[in-house]
């Protein structure tokens, strides 16, 4: 099962996750990062950048989840945009080592093949960060998603353009469509730390970690992966039935064990 850590807060969550991924560099400079977007990482980014100063960053290696499709990857709220602004600047990556799914839309049909294989060539990701979207979505991956789905087109829900609407001038500015890496590349990753802020995430938090695995809500695909940490505030953890096993078994837990 996954392992489940309740923070505090989200400079709490950040702290723990970003000491991982700093360790991971520290032991592979090479490193893959799997990168998402939405605010829920923002803490990571933040928390990573006194741990990554003065350390050669200049091998390591990135690809965001997902990207709106149609969107002018000079639009600043495309997930090009994002990652460059959030991550890749104030980490100092470079920038030709950090890839997002193409948008664009001459030549889409073939833009999730190449991620795939952009992915596979660099020899999968070694540690995927997620957030989760209300309607459970991990990536852009809508309810409905197969668990097999690579890196393709979607729809979006009316939902998720509502939730992102914040971004945009109006929800009519929002894409209808994204191209998001799928359930099945997302589980190719080595390790997934997926992460959870407020009582909004509650529902859909429960659903992933101790609901039926279902393709009605995509982040229960986590439960099939053999090594996932989730990172949650106490609000986001507020409707998880185990929540106090958890809390014991992380206070419990032996030191070798790491993340
Ligand atoms: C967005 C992204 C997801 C993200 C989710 C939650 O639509 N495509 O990768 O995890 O929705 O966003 P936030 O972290 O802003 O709540």
């Amino acid at each position: 099962m996954a392992e489940i850590v309740v923070v505090s807060d989200r400079a709490d969550a950040g702290a723990l996750v970003a000491d991982e991924i700093a360790a991971l560099v520290a032991r592979r400079p090479d490193a893959v990062l799997g990168l998402a977007t939405g605010s829920t990482p923002l803490p990571v980014y933040e928390a990573l950048r006194p741990r990554l100063a003065g350390v050669d960053v200049s091998r390591v290696r990135g690809f965001a989840l997902d990207e709106y499709v149609g969107i002018d990857p000079a639009h600043p709220e495309s997930y090009r945009s994002v990652i460059t602004r959030e991550v890749v600047e104030p980490l100092g990556l470079d920038p030709a080592r950090i890839r997002t799914p193409d948008g664009t839309l001459e030549g889409i049909e073939h833009h999730g093949e190449d991620y795939e294989e952009a992915i596979a060539h660099a020899g999968g990701v070694d540690l995927q960060i997620l957030g989760i979207g209300t309607t459970g979505h991990i990536g852009f991956n809508e309810p409905g998603s197969s668990f097999a789905s690579r890196t393709r087109v979607k729809t979006l829900t009316q939902r998720t353009r509502e939730d992102n609407a914040r971004f945009f001038d109006s929800i009519d500015d929002v894409p209808t469509h994204c191209i998001t890496q799928g359930l099945g590349t997302i589980l190719d990753a080595r390790h997934l730390v997926l992460l959870a802020f407020g009582e909004g995430k509650a529902e859909a938090v429960a659903g992933a970690v101790e609901g039926p695995v279902t393709s009605s809500l995509p982040g229960s695909a986590i439960q099939l992966h053999p090594h996932v940490t989730v990172v949650v505030d106490e609000p986001a953890a507020s409707r998880l039935a185990y929540a106090d096993y958890y809390r014991y078994a992380y206070a419990h837990k032996p030191e070798w064990q790491g993340l």
